[in-house]
């Protein structure tokens, strides 16, 4: 039975942190760490590669998925709040086996999506450079060996990833008005895209809206409608983030009140804008001309604009920085929590008492991620954070249900509409993605979990705070 012990619930917990976030810091925070490498990257592939113009579904059918998944995060995070996001509302509500396995997929997500997003960095300089400055770095080391012939490492995003840690290290706290100015200049960046590429749009672009099916040399299918939800698996990534809007109900004035706007309304924006900057991509450049690795400010270059292009591209590399950033914090912030609850070594979670930020962990991490972010596709990494990330919005769609029967006096002040309809769409669309995504994924991830499962009974279980309560 211990594995289903729960803790308590304290919704109005601070741990001392202070309160004053509003619902508008909340939703700046949310698209802050959505919009990134997702919407300036992974589009090109997801476009060129698998669904052709019809990557506009691609993400309606994502964003679906995590429409329901949001209003569930919305519902738990008012009713249980705290800072450990799904892994706090499971322990709570659930039990710490179904919190560790949580935990455990979201140090796998918020880790690989560190590296994934160094990687759409690394392309965005490349761009940058050859834009502004005509300096072509030699592509043997911006690229994962197997992407090009002759490849060695992807240095540029192991240089940010190590650069990142040490910014960690030294207490580069997440400051509101910082992100703030991000978001704008994202934002700026998107819309400055839409209002110069949109009169360029030629509808014939759009012809055919799915491309027919093909398989490649290596057996590999494309287009047809099994390639739009290839690359709705693969763009689910551009909405991972409005998840993170959890980890601040420590910090929120009004958390019952404000987590669930600011986790739907950074959601929904983002949903649009990229609905309609997928739909711009595809209208100006043909599908099969789209450019993989910085597909929006090349869309720019193809079309003559070039100043522009330097411009998207400077926009969008301040933009996926401070995504990394909140994605590295907060995968310090769940080990952290899950070290408070002794299912990971306090060793872990030492603060350094002169910089008072958890160097040990911060530094050790960084050295895997950048590992990840040299030597591995893009592609590839995404996939593994979806599919993790995915299991964890399975599970917390699950979890309402499992409330609505175990706690049913909880006060609620957010409720998801039609349950348990919402819940198993959201565990529909969430199970949909995951079983497109590839074989060699579901291994990795597999091999994640296993390792997972045994450090949970080799130690997490009997050095819980919990046992032998
Ligand atoms: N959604 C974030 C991005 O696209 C993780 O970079």
């Amino acid at each position: 039975m211990s594995l289903f012990r729960t803790k308590p619930i304290d919704p109005n917990a601070s741990h001392g942190l202070k309160r004053c976030l509003t619902a508008w810091d909340l939703t700046l925070l949310g698209i802050g760490c959505i919009i990134g490498t997702g919407i300036f990257v992974l589009t090109g592939v997801a476009a060129a590669q698998h669904a052709g113009p019809a990557i506009m579904l691609s993400f309606v059918i994502s964003g679906l998925a995590c429409g329901f998944a949001a209003l569930c995060y919305a519902e738990l995070s008012s009713a249980i709040g705290g800072s450990g996001s799904a892994y706090g509302y499971a322990y709570a509500g659930i039990g710490e086996f179904i919190a560790w396995i949580i935990g455990w997929m979201l140090i796998l997500e918020y880790s690989v999506a560190t590296a994934t997003v160094s990687i759409g960095w690394s392309g965005y300089l490349n761009k940058i450079l050859e834009g502004f400055f005509h300096i072509q770095l030699p592509v043997e080391f911006t690229s994962a060996p197997g992407e090009v012939p002759g490849a060695v490492a992807n240095v540029p995003a192991m240089v940010i990833v190590m650069t990142l840690a040490s910014l960690l290290c030294w207490g580069v706290k997440e400051s509101a008005r910082f992100n703030g100015v991000m978001v704008m200049v994202k934002l700026a960046t998107i819309l400055a895209f839409i209002a110069i590429a949109g009169p360029h749009v030629d509808p014939d672009n759009w012809v055919p809206f799915i491309p027919e099916r093909t398989v490649d040399a290596n057996g590999v299918g494309h287009f047809g409608f099994l390639g739009v939800t290839t690359a709705a698996a693969l763009i689910f990534f551009a909405y991972i983030g409005f998840d993170a809007v959890s980890t601040a109900g420590e910090e929120a004035v009004n958390p019952q009140r404000d987590l669930p706007i600011g986790i739907l309304a950074s959601l929904a924006i983002c949903t649009v804008l990229y609905i309609i900057v997928s739909g711009i991509l595809t209208g100006v450049v043909p599908y099969a001309q789209i450019d993989i690795k910085a597909p929006v400010a090349a869309a720019m270059g193809s079309l003559g604009i070039s100043w522009a292009q330097g411009v998207i591209a400077t926009g969008a590399i301040f933009g996926i920085t401070t995504v990394m950033l909140v994605l590295y914090y907060g995968l310090t912030r769940v080990v952290l929590a899950m070290s408070r609850d002794g299912l990971l070594p306090a060793g872990m979670a030492t603060v350094h008492p002169k910089t008072q930020t958890p160097v040990k962990l911060i530094l050790g991490s960084g050295v895997l991620i950048a590992l990840i972010s040299g030597f591995f596709p893009i592609g590839k990494v995404a996939e593994l954070v979806n599919l993790g990330t995915l299991g964890a919005f399975f599970l917390v769609c699950a979890s309402v249900i499992a409330l609505r029967k175990t706690r049913p006096d909880m006060a609620r002040p957010f409720k998801v509409p039609m349950v348990p309809l919402i819940p198993v769409l959201g565990m529909g669309f969430c199970g949909w993605l995951m079983v497109s995504l590839p074989l060699a994924t579901w291994t990795a991830f597999a091999i994640w979990m296993a390792v997972g499962l045994v450090v949970y009974f080799l130690y997490s279980r009997r050095h819980s705070k919990l046992a032998g309560q």
